[in-house]
């Protein structure tokens, strides 16, 4: 087991009618003015928006608001959001919705403080020193943005998708309903279940040898998933589903099941990264779409963890004198299950018939201009991210 340090701020507070407590958690964190930030229509039209609203105002607490973020979320207007802040002297983020919303709302956080450009951070330009606090109230199980450092912006000027990490973008809170999320459309719900097996993978899928209690609990989330993602989308009123999936968001991003590892991977969310900003597809659907291409890639660097994963996992039956033949039927079986989910396993699935021109710019934007390598089970240079999106096509 490797050295770590596991740091996980976040006050959770999860269950039905938790929204409620929000007005009293944001004065507990010591705020006087909120910036109230949300997407389309989806928390209007549930009333969400309306029960927080009057949770902030029993607690005497003012508050501004600005809705419109979008999927894939645009810096545009969290450059807005930064100058509304400023001029209206908000000192806490209080974003009400899935993961693009808390994200936009991270980036604001970083740039209301910050004197230069706020995309430096994102850029890989500069390190954040400040920012200002931010408490959710999370309406989609995926991202794990709720309890994370992460958050992942894009600039409209060159469509640039990128990610940035940083533990003052931890939630000080994050309020989680499992009901908030029933009125997901399915594709919304398969989405999140791949993005939190995603963020799962991206570290199990490791060099370390000897990570033990932080693989059981990987391949324990994993089922979960399995067991409980066709439960949801068969019965998306399931209440049991929906908290084993939203919690389970939670765990798979918040570092636990990073504990004692060598290095994540985060591959295949790197070049999903291009396809969102050169396609703006769902990112957890274009996570489905080149996983596998990922996974053919790069599995002999170690066939016995890919065939780990096939018997823990995938249910697979060892085939002990072939683990080749084990690990691929494991690959082979999560594609299924993301098939089964509605859920695409190619580009082409995605609607989109790549031109080797666009799979140079998708290569070329992923390794920043030539500036990096992806990957730590296998390093990926930028001949290698052109090879998997041509497998992914
Ligand atoms: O805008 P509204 O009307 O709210 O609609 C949203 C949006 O259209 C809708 N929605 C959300 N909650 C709903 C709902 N519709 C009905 N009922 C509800 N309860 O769902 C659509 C998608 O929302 P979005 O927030 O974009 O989805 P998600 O949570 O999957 O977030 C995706 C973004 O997060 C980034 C992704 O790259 C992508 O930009 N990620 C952020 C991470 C992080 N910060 O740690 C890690 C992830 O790996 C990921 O990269
Ligand atoms: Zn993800």
């Amino acid at each position: 087991m490797k050295n770590f340090t596991y740091y996980t701020p976040t006050k959770i507070v999860f269950g039905k009618d938790t929204e409620k407590e929000v007005g009293q958690l944001v004065k507990e964190a010591g705020a006087t003015k909120v910036l109230l930030h949300y997407g389309g229509e989806s928390a209007q039209r549930s009333g969400l928006l309306d029960r927080v609203r009057e949770s902030l105002k029993e607690a005497g607490i003012e508050f501004v608001e600005l809705g419109g973020v979008v999927p894939n979320p645009r810096m545009s207007l969290a450059y807005e959001g930064i100058e509304l802040c400023r001029k209206e002297g908000v000192d806490f983020i209080l974003p009400v919705g899935g993961g693009s919303v808390i994200d936009s709302a991270k980036c604001i956080a970083y740039g209301t403080v910050y004197d230069g450009d706020v995309w430096d951070f994102y850029d890989y330009r500069a390190e954040a020193t400040d920012a200002l606090p931010v408490g959710t109230v999370l309406t989609l199980a995926a991202t794990g943005s709720e309890m994370s450092k992460s958050s992942v912006m894009t600039l409209e000027e060159g469509w640039l998708k990128r990610g940035y990490g940083n533990d003052l973008g931890r939630p000080v809170f994050s309020i989680l309903n499992p009901e908030l999320t029933y009125s997901l459309p399915d594709y919304q719900t398969a989405c999140g279940i791949v993005d939190i097996m995603m963020h799962t993978m991206e570290r199990y899928f490791n060099l370390t040898g000897d990570s033990r209690l932080t693989d059981v609990l990987s391949e324990a989330l994993l089922r979960t998933m399995l067991e409980y993602g066709p439960v949801a989308m068969e019965n998306p009123e399931d209440y049991n589903a929906r908290a084993q999936i939203m919690w389970a968001g939670c765990v798979s991003h918040n570092g636990l099941l990073s504990a004692g590892i060598d290095e994540e991977d985060w591959s295949t969310h790197k070049l999903e990264h291009e396809l969102g900003g050169m396609f703006d597809v769902a990112h957890g659907a274009g996570l489905a779409a080149v996983w596998g291409s990922w996974a053919r890639y790069v599995y002999k660097e170690d066939v016995n963890r890919f065939a780990q994963f096939a018997v823990n996992v995938m249910g697979v039956t060892n085939d002990f004198r072939d683990q080749e033949t084990t690990a691929l039927a494991g690959i082979r079986k999560l594609e299924e299950f993301f098939i089964s989910l509605g859920m695409p396993t190619s580009i082409s699935d995605l609607g989109y018939d790549l031109t080797e021109e666009q799979i140079e710019e998708l290569s070329y934007k992923c390794c920043l201009m030539g500036r990096c390598t992806i990957g730590a089970f296998k390093r990926l240079d930028q001949d290698d991210m052109a090879e998997i999106f041509r497998m992914a096509k």
